[in-house]
């Protein structure tokens, strides 16, 4: 069979398990090794794909993307994983689709900027891309048994556990959800004009009571990894 080699799609994925789901699926698959990262190239359902783990934290996930775009020339960037829930209601399982994404530590209050805003940068937030936004809400619309909502996300190099914190990114940012990752691959996209969208499972409500249920967790991530991919990804 000829495959037709287009730019492919980078998927970066929070952990293994994740991973797994679309390694199973990936046809003419071979690993490539850059960085620490391990890359995973194939077809994934008819589209050329690029698929990673960055690892945790935003400088990891700044050198990832900055390597999926650079080297591997990828057209458009999806970034699953999971998050702490901070918006009113939003339960662990549920899934926050980000319209706009903000890192919460960035701080130069001192010099007048409010809380989040990056020195110097023409933008404050970081927005998905809006077809991809859409694609994304489709997909999420077939998780059966979860809600999902739309709103920023905010990312910090802090996992976040204390309630206080947490109301504050809510009352500050009007995020939905925290992570560790994800406005800095929004940042390293926008800075290359490549479309970018984000899809978190929540996996917690960042508080006293965050430190993860991995194993009451995972097959929920899975799950939700799995089902928003087959269903994102042919829409790409
Ligand atoms: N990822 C999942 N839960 C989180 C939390 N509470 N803080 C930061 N990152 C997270």
């Amino acid at each position: 069979m000829n495959v037709v080699s287009t730019a492919p799609i980078g998927i970066i994925v929070a952990m293994h398990e994740e991973l797994a789901v679309v390694l199973s699926e990936l046809q003419h698959a071979e690993t490539i090794e850059r960085a620490g990262l391990q890359l995973h190239r194939g077809q994934y359902h008819g589209k050329d794909v690029i698929a990673v783990i960055c690892g945790v934290g935003k400088v990891h996930a700044a050198l990832c993307t900055q390597l999926l775009i650079s080297e591997f020339a990828v057209r458009q960037v999806i970034n699953l994983g999971i998050a702490g829930g901070i918006g009113p209601g939003i339960q662990p399982g549920d899934v926050v689709i980000a319209d706009t994404l903000v890192q919460h530590d960035m701080d130069v209050t001192p010099l007048g900027l409010k809380p989040g805003q990056i020195f110097r940068l023409d933008t404050f937030d970081f927005s998905c891309d809006p077809a991809l936004l859409d694609a994304a809400q489709h997909a999420a619309q077939q998780l059966a048994s979860h809600r999902s909502y739309v709103g920023r996300i905010v990312s910090g190099d802090q996992f976040i556990a204390d309630p206080a914190k947490s109301r504050w990114l809510h009352e500050e940012f009007d995020a939905l959800a925290c992570e560790m990752e994800s406005a800095s691959i929004a940042q390293v996209c926008y800075l290359n004009h490549v479309p970018f969208v984000c899809i978190r499972s929540i996996s917690d409500n960042a508080n006293e009571g965050a430190h993860m249920d991995f194993d009451e967790f995972m097959p929920i991530a899975v799950a939700n990894a799995s089902t928003l991919l087959q269903h994102l990804v042919p829409a790409c």
